[in-house]
């Protein structure tokens, strides 16, 4: 019997933390996270609140993309440690209370998988080939790429083998896309999903869950379209074979859809009763901030949301955004875009802190499931200034260093001491962390009850003893201008002043949480927890 209780539809609200290994904690000092790391690290994941964690890709890869190229679905990467590892951490974690989702990668493998090393080898038109979108070029000699599409990471999403072939590739030329209406895959990647429910996992979260399908015409497209690959009729029928697989096992096992659509229900048809669990709702990430924007996107999440009877499952930071400290503290446009990280611009930390303290206590309060990614219960920023030698990201490299890249966000955590590295190990850091982080690590802030840590922690746990704060919906509360507010039943009332001056507080018997000082009246960029 493990420490997991009898929760069905635990997901609907739990809190989930995401542990992107490479950066978490290193347990043998080769300056590079790994599983021993976090086993040694699971306390402090109890004691934080969390009711599970998502780890992001472990199978052996060249870590072209950080291990977003898998070579093998059945294996975990010897630099994070070894299959008997990851059961045994499985099994640990779940002792705790705490359950497990894995990263599944099905729209691409790396370049080393043997599926993609035996279609290399094989003829123009074999059946290996046809495992991929392999085409021939356009132009006289066949020079072109068969269509114009764009990777994702900056450049064209086709690279040219030697036999004068081109292969499609969504993301880095050594990710290439593998083509889903070919049963090989279909059938593969269901046992994969079995070999991981197998051995425990509570869940997945499906990596470009919206990009399976591909449109077999490949049609070109007009710049930002993204038609022909993106959101296509046929993933629902993917989905609903890997459902009945999830039911199939006992305890309640889930799926979680990474899909950036912009249109909010059609994302949400993913989530009818036989499809996913939940999809990450990433409309946070380009929300500037500001009351209506901010009740806007709220507004239409729950709407979407509640038409198929499924939780939202709120984001503010991930391993591929600006962190939200970051953003925050820059004036204007604090959301992020992918084409538009504003990297390098003015950042007042201080008010980006006091907003993301804000934002976190919102996002606690919220109808549905909530994203930690870590770090951000330590209020880390973003790193802006990696040496341009050191960073890692292809997509630094893809657009010729017009995007940074997501590095920045990656930097290993900081647990203890007073100098790099912090405690993350006993080596180094693949990337190089700040003098500054002094004052940020984990031990630093657990002494400290104005800390971010110790707003995490101590939300979180509310969180979970408030019945307040479980399923159910919310109502909204008018409060006047630049002030969000709303009430859950039976007694919850949550306020997040945005305006530049302090208001009142409605009526209230007991202040529960506030993300800063608050003395009678609610300061600029101040939220409150209140008992009503
Ligand atoms: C997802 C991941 C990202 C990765 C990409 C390609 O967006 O979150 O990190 O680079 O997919 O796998
Ligand atoms: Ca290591």
């Amino acid at each position: 019997m493990t420490a997991l209780g009898q929760s069905a539809g635990w997901w609907r609200s739990a809190a989930i933390y995401q542990v992107y290994i490479r950066s978490f904690a290193d347990g043998n000092g080769d300056g590079i996270g790994d599983l021993a790391g976090v086993r040694a690290r699971l306390d402090y994941l109890a004691e934080l609140g969390i009711d599970a964690i998502w780890f992001t890709p472990w199978y052996p890869s060249p870590m072209d993309d950080g291990g977003y190229d898998v070579a093998d679905f059945r294996e975990i990467d010897p630099l994070f440690g070894t299959l008997a590892e990851a059961e045994d951490l499985i099994a640990a974690a779940h002792a705790k209370g705490i359950r497990v989702i894995i990263d599944i990668v099905p729209n691409h493998c790396s370049d080393e998988h043997r599926w993609f090393k035996e279609a290399l080898a094989a003829e123009p038109g074999s059946p290996e080939r046809q495992r991929f979108w392999f085409r021939p070029g356009r132009g006289p000699d066949g020079s072109e790429p068969p269509n114009n599409w764009k990777s994702r990471f900056g450049g064209s999403a086709w690279t040219r083998v030697p036999d004068g072939e081109w292969y499609l590739h969504l993301y880095s030329s050594r990710q290439p896309d593998f083509n889903w209406d070919n049963q090989d895959i279909r059938a593969d990647f269901e046992d994969v999903l079995r070999f991981w429910f197998d051995r425990g996992v509570d869940g997945f979260r499906i990596d470009v869950a919206d990009g399976l399908v591909k449109d077999p015409r490949l049609p070109d497209v007009d710049p930002g379209d993204e038609t022909p690959f993106s959101d296509q009729e046929g993933l629902h029928e993917i989905y609903r074979s890997w459902r009945k697989i999830a039911d199939s096992y006992p305890g309640d096992r889930v799926m979680v859809g990474e899909m950036w659509l912009p249109d909010m229900s059609r994302a949400a048809r993913y989530l009818r009763r036989d499809e996913l669990h939940a999809a990450f709702n990433f409309d946070f990430l380009v929300c500037p901030w500001d009351s209506e924007r901010f009740r806007d996107v709220i507004e239409r999440t729950l709407a979407a949301h509640d038409e198929v009877g499924a939780p939202a499952a709120w984001v503010l930071s991930n391993h591929d955004v600006t962190r939200h400290v970051t953003r925050y503290g820059r004036e204007g446009d604090t959301g992020f875009a992918f084409a538009d990280r504003l990297h390098g611009t003015p950042v007042d930390r201080e008010l980006g802190t006091r907003r993301a303290r804000a934002a976190a206590l919102l996002t606690m309060a919220l109808p549905g499931g909530l994203y930690v990614y870590q770090g951000e219960e330590l209020g880390l920023w973003e790193i802006e200034d990696i040496p341009d030698g050191l960073r890692q990201d292809p997509v630094w490299t893809r657009t010729n260093g017009a995007d940074p890249g997501r590095d920045g966000c990656r930097v290993p955590l900081p647990w203890s001491g007073d100098a790099p590295p912090f405690g993350f190990g006993t080596g180094g850091t693949w990337l190089p962390q700040p003098e500054e982080w002094r004052s940020s690590t984990a031990e630093a802030q657990a002494a400290d009850p104005a800390s971010m840590l110790r707003l995490y922690r101590a939300g979180l746990r509310l969180r979970s003893e408030l019945p307040a704060l479980g399923p159910g919906g919310l109502e909204w509360l008018t409060q006047g201008d630049g002030v969000l507010a709303f009430t859950r039943e039976p007694d919850f009332t949550f306020v997040l002043n945005f305006s530049d001056k302090p208001v009142a507080l409605p009526p209230h018997r007991e202040v529960l949480m506030a993300s800063g000082p608050v003395e009678g009246e609610l300061p600029t960029d101040t939220a409150v927890w209140l008992r009503t």
